[in-house]
């Protein structure tokens, strides 16, 4: 049976207001934000949260992070939109520096990851057909069991989420999926000479932060570049630390052909995603060809370019390794029987909750309970928990979290 809770009149307001006039298209915990600073946010009535979803790993830096407010506001005063019509003074700053800071030659600037995806997937088939030598028509995608790349029908297509399909065809062709975590599957995949790229979550969030074993990318990698075709790191999610590292492909010391980056490149102020490859790959699209309104916007460039020295400036990436493994092994020590597994690298951490006969809702049980106790989760494909709170938590707030979900444990 699900927890119930006892909402203000003024949280039943907004909830009202939403349900009348906005799209049913998502199922939110039932509390109303106004907000937030560092790894807290605050509700209508004044009352204080952990905040452990961070925007879907968009807020990693940490709520209104003043550094990255105070470039926001500065540039808002100056330019904010010029289309790419004409130049705007930062773009080629921006650029340098994405690209010096990832390593790749160049970047292609949109807004919000699933448009990120869709130029990666469209570069993949231009370089299939012009470099590679794929027949007209025929390049193919291998992408991975329960995968999440976006919303786009582009994307949707090669989801097997019955939730994200379910009458929205027809749906593109030219997608092969194989099983995640499964080299054999991929080597057997790979032998079609039509396939252009393999696109990939090195950690895939959606589903419930699973972790591949430790090798598969790497070795997958590997293959692509024997079979000639592109590794494709989706690290929408994964990337700007959430994992404890800046690429979740670092800790392989994978270099994928072309980086996909979205949410945190903004620390959660404004949608800006991007894509990073080299020349050979890059240079294949030529004006006219891919683009968007606001892609590259002054205003997106001032932000990214401090949302990343933030990252790095204040090691985010370190405490994200080293608050991750501590949160893991505090939350493993509770022993708690409604905890089946834990799995995860750096702050991003799933936890499978042990479903029973009479309640196969104890994962979102667990979360409104924690939600009353002060720290906000959400569930992710059933029985799965994510817990991936700001980067910037320190192990005291960790250690009042723990106390907090020991506690939501119990009260089950
Ligand atoms: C791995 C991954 N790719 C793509 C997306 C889509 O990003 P957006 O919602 O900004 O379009 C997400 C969003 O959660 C994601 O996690």
């Amino acid at each position: 049976m699900l927890s119930t809770v006892t909402l203000s009149e003024l949280s039943q307001h907004y909830l009202h207001l939403e349900e009348e006039h906005g799209a049913h298209n998502y199922h939110p915990l039932p509390v109303v934000l106004n907000k937030g600073e560092g790894v807290y946010v605050w509700d209508v009535d004044g009352k204080k949260y952990f905040d452990f979803l961070s925007g879907y790993s968009a807020v990693n830096q940490g709520h209104c992070h003043p550094r990255i407010l105070r470039a926001l506001v500065s540039q808002a005063h100056k330019l904010t939109l010029t289309s790419r019509a004409f130049h705007n003074n930062l773009l080629g700053e921006y650029a340098q520096f994405i690209t010096e800071h990832f390593g790749y030659d160049k970047v292609l600037p949109m807004n919000t990851g699933v448009e990120a995806v869709e130029t990666a997937l469209k570069l993949a088939r231009r370089w299939a057909y012009e470099v590679k030598g794929v027949p007209s028509g025929a390049a193919k995608i291998i992408v991975c069991e329960n995968n999440f790349h976006g919303r786009t029908l582009n994307v949707i297509s090669f989801s097997n989420d019955p939730s994200a399909q379910v009458n929205f065809g027809p749906f593109m062709t030219g997608y092969e999926t194989v099983e995640y975590n499964n080299i054999t599957a991929l080597k057997n995949a790979l032998k079609d000479s039509n396939v252009a790229g393999f696109l990939i979550e090195p950690i895939q969030g959606e589903a419930g932060v699973i972790v591949p074993d430790e090798g598969y990318l790497s070795k997958a990698a590997a293959l692509c570049k024997e079979a000639n075709v592109l590794f494709i790191a989706d690290e929408i999610q994964t990337g700007l630390g959430r994992s404890g590292a800046l690429l979740a492909c670092d800790h392989e010391s994978v270099r994928p052909d072309i980086v996909i980056l979205g949410k945190a490149l903004s620390g959660g102020t404004l949608p800006i995603s991007a894509v990073l490859a080299d020349n050979e790959i890059m240079l294949l699209i030529q004006p006219g060809q891919h683009g968007s309104t606001y892609g590259g916007n002054p205003l997106a460039c001032a932000v990214a370019i401090e949302s990343l020295k933030v990252l790095k400036e204040e090691n985010m990436c370190e405490n994200s390794l080293l608050q991750g493994e501590y949160f893991r092994t505090q939350l493993a020590a509770l022993n708690s029987p409604y905890i089946q597994e834990i799995r995860g690298k750096g702050l991003f951490t799933g936890v499978v909750i042990e479903h029973t006969s009479s309640n196969t809702d104890l994962a979102m049980d667990l979360c409104m309970r924690m939600m009353e106790n002060g720290l906000l989760a959400k569930p992710t494909h059933g029985n799965k928990i994510r817990f991936a709170p700001p980067l910037t938590i320190n192990r005291t707030q960790i250690d009042e979290c723990i106390a907090i979900i020991k506690q939501s444990l119990q009260e089950l």
